[in-house]
């Protein structure tokens, strides 16, 4: 038994060596399609100027109109470029895909406004949280008053993901900050605080006339 298994063993031991040794080849063949062979992907920090040395274009951004895996409701508008206002103006027709918000969709939306708007817009969406402090926070320009404001209590949900994704004047893009549901989710928080306020002011007025000099008595 010991001996066939040693025969065995050598015979293949030996072919191995023939055919190891017979056809060397110490050049790969020529490379047809590189980027299949050798994949371009990166880790995100890492280097990438040996790319563009080499005369490869690579800006570390997505293909244009390409989605990410798990990337939900799609937005076709492109932002504009500087000076015109086609994208924006057009983004007033983009429906809210998101028309309510569950009681735990509601808080968890709020938790994302006040982490990202609420330094500047402020936790009662005034338009003066602490980063503005009525003008004395170290940020200078006047954040939108979402809720109080009849400019935005009107402005359209479409219009207003637009500036949240592209950034308007003086305030950033929070697209990389929040997918593109949760800045929906966002947008219909900030729509259900106007009606809400709406909704709390409309009582006050309707007990007005009674203290109404003016009133029959
Ligand atoms: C660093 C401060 C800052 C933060 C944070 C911020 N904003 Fe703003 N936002 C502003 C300023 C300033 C304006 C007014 C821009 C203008 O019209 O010049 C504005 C305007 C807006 C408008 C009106 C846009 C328009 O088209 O006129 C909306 C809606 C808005 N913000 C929503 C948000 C939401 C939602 C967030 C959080 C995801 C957010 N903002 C975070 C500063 C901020």
């Amino acid at each position: 038994m010991m001996k066939k298994l040693s025969i065995i063993a050598i015979t293949f031991f030996t072919a191995a060596v023939i055919i190891s040794c017979s056809d060397v080849k110490r050049q790969p063949g020529s490379v047809y399609v590189p980027d299949m062979a050798y994949s371009r992907a990166y880790e995100t920090y890492a280097d990438h100027s040996n790319l563009t040395e080499a005369g490869i274009f690579y800006n570390n951004q997505p293909v244009a109109g390409t989605m990410a895996r798990g990337e939900e409701l799609p937005f076709h508008l492109t932002k504009d470029a500087a000076g015109d206002t086609t994208n924006y103006t057009a983004a007033k027709l983009v429906k809210n895909p998101i028309d309510s918000l569950s009681a735990a969709e509601f808080k968890e939306t709020e938790r994302l406004y006040l982490i990202n708007c609420g330094v500047c817009h402020g936790a009662k969406l005034n338009g003066n949280g602490p980063l503005y402090k009525d003008g004395n926070g170290p940020y200078a320009a006047k954040p939108a008053t979402l809720v109080g404001d009849a400019k935005y209590e009107a402005m359209p949900e479409g219009q207003m993901f637009y500036s949240v994704a592209y950034g308007k004047n003086m305030m950033g893009s929070y697209a990389s900050q929040l997918s593109r549901k949760q800045r929906w989710m966002v947008i219909k928080y900030i729509k259900l605080k106007q009606a809400a306020s709406k909704a709390s002011a409309a009582p006050a007025m309707a007990a007005t006339p009674a203290k109404d000099s003016t009133a029959k008595k």
